[in-house]
């Protein structure tokens, strides 16, 4: 059991001219087929001139031979072929039919779908056990990472073979069960589910929760901007697919602004506007201001609480020249307890963190709320919060205050979590759903989000670097706050035992 030598590549598309482009690169003979002649031949012409670039850069030396399949016969000497035609699943039912007819009893199949279940495409093969899920992700030449999804009928061959074949085309590969999403666009499904709930609630726009997300998370996109680029109308078909699929999962429904934008046309940077307006230069926002030095504070600061975010901010306001203290009679207070505690008594000015709850919750008048997730080292942005008895004065002292400690800030609407916080406790909660679900291990949801999406951290690692308290106080506050189901935390999260590696079985 190994990586084929000759590989068969269907559908000669975006992913399948990249998926036959990393066969070639391997030294694997491959067989390259569309249907439609003009996309066959585009297709050869982006696996040779990608080829082209590897070999002029050394990363290739001694490609595979590259050759066109003009109809399904031309794969029979394939022992692997690699399935990338259109999601749809007649389609692709007819074309595994198609490939039983013409492939040799041990060649196996893989399809590169993306939200299709490899068990209800399996059993249209003639041999089940020799199908398999091999989902690269776009563009496939660049992307490090390929999920391997076994079906429920998927023999060990078949799950062994797409696996060295991803290995050898320099893949990391790791392995989901089949459902909703697989492992990873499930795991990173809140990303714009909570954004969308987060506009529909007016929390903040979506200008402002993108660069939330980029500046406060280091997100390198933010999810309306992300939608855009994926197609509005995509996202919907995705979003569908998932509550069908799991038969009305909350958290995984639609939202109606996504209907909305699809009906009024506007599906993203394809059609000239989605959330953005994309003008002439395909340009729709101002780039981000620089990372700001904390400097030009002065005067007393108590800072009460422990854990990163209070210890990150400590050493910030000693950096920008305050005096530090926990005296919660000091001049300026900031809360930033997590767990929350009672809150505090003051006679200053205070400033309370908002995970666990909103600041209406909180229930200090007059107080302003922030938030913002550690590791604060990599943080450039403070979300704030006022309600309409926020006096001014305390209002106008939070916004300084960040500012002197190196923070840009964007006012948001009240809310457990804010932005960030609710879409990153979000995030890590499905982690933790998707891990307790046996979907995939800790360690492979945060390779699959940081080398298959580009996040900046995997949500496993992003709970560890946040507290799992503070994640599942903030997703019981919204669960409190909101009474709504999407809210409720996952058993493994609330367990206590740690998403990196679960017992469950
Ligand atoms: N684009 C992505 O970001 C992405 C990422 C991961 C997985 N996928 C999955 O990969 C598959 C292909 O997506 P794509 O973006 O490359 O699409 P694409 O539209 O770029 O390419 C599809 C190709 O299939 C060809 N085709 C049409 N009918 C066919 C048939 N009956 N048999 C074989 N080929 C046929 C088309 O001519 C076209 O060249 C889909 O299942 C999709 O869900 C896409």
């Amino acid at each position: 059991m190994s990586a084929p030598e000759t590989l068969g590549v269907v559908g000669a598309g975006t992913m399948g001219a990249g998926i036959a482009q990393l066969g070639c690169a391997a030294g694997m003979r491959v067989l390259l087929h569309d249907p439609v002649p003009e996309a066959l031949e585009r297709g050869l012409e982006r696996v040779r001139s990608g080829l082209g670039r590897w070999i002029e850069k050394g990363r290739v030396s001694e490609p595979g031979l590259l050759e066109p399949a003009g109809s399904l016969d031309g794969l029979a000497p394939a022992e692997l072929v690699i399935e990338a035609a259109p999601e749809r699943p007649d389609l692709k039912r007819d074309l595994f039919g198609g490939l039983s007819e013409v492939l040799g009893d041990d060649a196996l199949v893989a399809t590169n779908t993306s939200s299709i279940p490899v068990t209800s495409l399996a059993g249209s093969y003639k041999h089940p056990e020799n199908v398999v899920g091999m989902h690269f992700f776009n563009p496939p030449p660049l992307m490090e990472l390929l999920e391997v999804i076994p079906a429920d009928q998927s023999g060990d061959r078949a799950v062994q073979v797409a696996r060295e074949t991803g290995e050898a085309m320099g893949k990391t590969v790791i392995l989901a069960a089949d459902g909703p999403g697989f492992l990873v666009n499930r795991c990173a499904r809140p990303f714009g589910a909570e954004a969308l709930r987060l506009l529909q609630e007016r929390v903040a726009t979506h200008e402002q929760i993108d660069r939330i997300c980029r500046l406060g998370g280091g997100f390198r996109m933010g999810p309306f901007e992300l939608m855009d680029l994926v197609g509005v109308d995509v996202g919907f078909e995705v979003a569908k697919s998932f509550t069908q699929l799991s038969f009305g999962e909350p958290r995984w429904k639609p939202s109606p602004i996504q209907a909305r934008m699809v009906a009024a046309g506007r599906l993203g940077r394809k059609a000239g506007r989605g959330y953005y307006d994309y003008g002439q230069d395909g340009s729709h926002r101002p780039d981000d201001p620089a990372a700001r030095e904390p400097g030009g504070g002065g005067g007393p600061l108590s800072i009460v609480g422990e854990g990163p975010i209070a210890a990150g901010l400590r050493e910030r306001a000693d950096a920008a020249g305050y005096e530090v203290s926990d005296d919660a009679a000091a001049p300026l207070v900031v809360d930033a307890q997590v767990p929350g505690g009672e809150p505090l008594a003051v006679t200053g000015t205070l400033v309370a963190l908002c995970a666990e709850r909103s600041l209406a919750s909180y229930g200090v008048p007059g107080a302003a709320g922030f938030h913002l997730l550690p590791p604060l080292a990599e943080s450039r942005l403070a979300e704030l919060t006022r309600l309409p008895g926020t006096r001014a004065a305390t209002a106008e002292a939070a916004e300084a205050l960040f500012a002197n400690l190196g923070f840009h800030t964007e006012w948001v609407a009240d809310a457990p979590g804010l932005v960030l916080g609710r879409i990153v406790c979000q995030l890590v909660n499905e982690a933790a759903f998707a891990v307790g679900e046996g979907v995939g291990s800790g360690d492979d949801v945060d390779a699959g989000l940081t080398l298959g999406l580009n996040h900046p951290r995997g949500a496993v690692s992003w709970g560890e670097a946040i507290g799992l308290d503070h994640v599942l106080g903030t997703v019981d506050g919204l669960w409190r706050e909101r009474r709504e189901e999407r809210y409720r935390a996952a058993p493994l999260l609330r367990s206590g035992a740690g998403l990196r590696s679960s017992t469950n079985v």
